[in-house]
């Protein structure tokens, strides 16, 4: 093993450390044994081959090994889905932190493999979350993810376009919709652009076409006191600042992700639930 190492170290231009946990991660293996056992059998050595090809040609490691971990949860995620991101999970602790009380009724749109909900629950186990996706695809992952962590009877999923499908209210409305401009869409790293679902990253002309939705129609779905929080890019802040006052929430403000830039845009009660 000590061989393919080398050889990955060669060919990706990278450091060994980086090459040990490449091939580890590629065979589900802990990192020693690249040392401690020598040999590869010719099955593992074809996969190992195959799947460094795949990396070669810039596949995302995540649908290599069919796994990404997010906050607690190791979950499965399958190439067609949306790959949860770190800014997802930063989005869960902002959440945490701007909430006034805990959520009994959660509703997330655009689920992917179901991440969001997944977290959620674990930080909010007194609530019951409707998780939707357009998707069947993603609905598919989601339901595998959420079998996994037995919260089956917590999270319910639905193929829903936006709310279409939703007739209730609830406490807390999350979403990280597809927010890229369409014109910049080719400007997306080659991994994202050739792998990742188009339905999830495209917002658009400006980006906005689904969160300008989610904005006129959320808050109908808010419960009195309840919050609304959508992932955004930060170059939509201005646009979406000149819109809001047009929307029925007593509040709204822009939080900043873990990179510096804004990402977050909290929305709060509703004016007049008649208005
Ligand atoms: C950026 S991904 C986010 C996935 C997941 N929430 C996450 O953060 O990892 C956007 C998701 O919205 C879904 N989506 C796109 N258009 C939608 C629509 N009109 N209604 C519901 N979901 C939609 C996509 O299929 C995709 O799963």
């Amino acid at each position: 093993m000590k061989d393919v190492v080398k050889r990955v170290t060669d060919e990706f231009h990278i450091t060994r450390n980086e090459a040990e946990l490449i091939v580890a991660t590629l065979l589900g293996r802990p990192r020693f044994e690249m040392y401690a056992d020598n040999t590869i059998d010719g099955d593992t050595a074809t996969m190992l081959s195959l799947r460094l090809t795949q990396l070669k040609k810039g596949v995302p490691i995540e649908y290599i090994t069919k796994r990404v971990q997010f906050m607690d949860f190791l979950l499965t995620i399958y190439p067609g889905v949306f790959i949860p991101r770190v800014e997802s999970e930063y989005f869960i602790e902002i959440i945490v932190q701007k909430i006034q009380s805990p959520p009994q009724t959660i509703l997330d749109i655009g689920t992917g493999c179901g991440a969001l909900s997944i977290a959620l629950a674990q930080v909010f186990p007194d609530a019951e979350i409707v998780a939707t996706d357009i998707s069947p695809q993603a609905l598919r992952n989601a339901a595998e993810n959420i079998e996994r962590f037995s919260l089956k009877e917590r999270i319910a999923l639905r193929q829903s376009n936006l709310f279409k499908n939703i007739s209730s209210k609830f406490d807390l409305i999350v979403s990280n919709p597809p927010y890229i401009p369409a014109s910049r869409l080719q400007l997306l790293p080659k991994s994202v652009r050739d792998f990742e679902p188009i339905v999830a990253l495209n917002g658009g002309e400006q980006g906005v076409q689904f969160i300008k939705r989610l904005l006129s129609e959320g808050a109908k779905y808010l419960n009195l006191g309840g919050m609304m929080a959508i992932e955004i890019d930060a170059d939509q802040v201005e646009l979406l600042t000149g819109i809001l006052h047009k929307h029925k929430f007593t509040s709204f403000s822009f939080m900043k992700d873990l990179f510096g830039r804004f990402r977050y845009l909290f929305l709060g009660t509703l004016k007049d639930e008649k208005s």
